[in-house]
């Protein structure tokens, strides 16, 4: 939204911005009634009870208990509605439909890289479809970052060694920004990129002209063998290493006598700090790959191990049907 030309708040781009948006103003309204109630009566009281001559004094107030429980409920009842408001809109943004499309973001000093699984890679600009369920997986190569969409009204840190996840679905096509919301170094205000959102259909024409050479999940299978994972991780169980399977979303015991469920975490985990979690029946043997893959070739192989559990529900489709775009209101 612009006033003279000039922005002061940002387009509401997804499913959720109206929702965030009224709840937004509702706090506001109720905090600004608050605030100028309170500023008014002290000004107003101060000039209506001033000493007006020498030795006079104020009468006694005993306080009133209809008073009392008058300014202590309805407080309450509107911290109360601003607390069940919030958390319905929270929840609702915290859970990205099953049906969400699947797309990998890595932070690092100072840009934004984006892995689609069709095989396309993009840096501090990102391409998405209208109309569709986007979960973004995000991590970081470096320090916390915090990767913001304004228009989409939604936000999450990126933080090293560990994954985290928003998503959206953007309503109407269209330019918009993309920044890092926290303060990461030197060029923290250059992190910034912008966000297009397609059409279904030009989204697709968009896929087809990547120069990129196949999938993630292709480009992660070269990897697992450019680091000879496969000399060990046999398909058949016979190998030095365990099979992947159909592993993805099971839970494996552990030498330990532990059990762990097989995530994104615990891939990650598993390359990068291999003597973490030993599989029952295996013997510590795999190096740490630790500071030898990148974030990105680590999603990538991540995705490879995904597609080898074709069935589990944590791998997204690898053609997900095309949805209608939302209806615009
Ligand atoms: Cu990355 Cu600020």
């Amino acid at each position: 939204m612009k006033i003279f030309g000039v922005p002061v708040f940002p387009d509401q781009a997804s499913t959720f911005a109206k929702d965030v948006d009224a709840l937004y103003f509702f706090i506001l309204a109720v905090c600004s009634f608050f605030a100028l109630t309170v500023a008014i009566s002290v000004i107003y009281f101060g000039l209506r009870y001033r000493r007006k001559r020498e030795g006079q004094v104020g009468a006694r107030i005993e306080g009133s208990l209809p008073l009392e429980l008058l300014w202590s409920v309805i407080p309450t009842v509107i911290a109360m509605v601003m607390f069940g408001w919030g958390a319905s809109v929270f929840y609702h943004i915290r859970r990205p439909p099953d049906d969400a499309m699947h797309i990998y973001a890595v932070g690092k000093q100072w840009m934004w890289k984006f892995q689609h699984l069709e095989g396309q890679r993009e840096i501090n600009e990102l391409h998405i479809p209208a109309g569709r369920p986007i979960k973004v997986t995000i991590s970081s190569e470096d320090v916390v970052h915090s990767l913001y969409f304004p228009s989409f009204r939604t936000k999450i840190d990126a933080i090293p060694g560990r994954y985290t996840e928003l998503w959206f679905e953007a309503t109407t096509p269209g330019t918009y920004h993309l920044f890092c919301a926290e303060y990461c170094g030197t060029n923290h205000a250059g992190m910034i990129g912008s966000v297009t959102v397609l059409e279904p259909a030009q989204y697709q024409a968009w896929l087809q002209g990547g120069g990129e050479s196949g999938t993630m999940a292709q480009r992660g299978a070269r990897l697992f063998e450019a680091h000879a994972c496969n000399s060990c991780h046999l398909e058949s169980g016979q190998g030095r290493g365990p099979s992947l399977k159909n592993i993805v979303g099971t839970t494996v015991e552990l030498e330990d006598g532990n059990t762990a469920v097989v995530d994104d975490a615990y891939l990650r985990e598993s390359i990068l700090t291999s003597q973490a979690k030993i599989v029952k029946g295996f013997k510590p043997l795999m190096p740490t790959f630790q500071g030898l893959i990148s974030e990105e070739n680590l999603l990538a192989l991540i995705e490879h191990v995904k597609s080898m559990s074709p069935n589990a529900s944590t791998a997204a489709p690898a053609a997900p049907p095309a949805r209608p775009p939302a209806e615009k209101k």
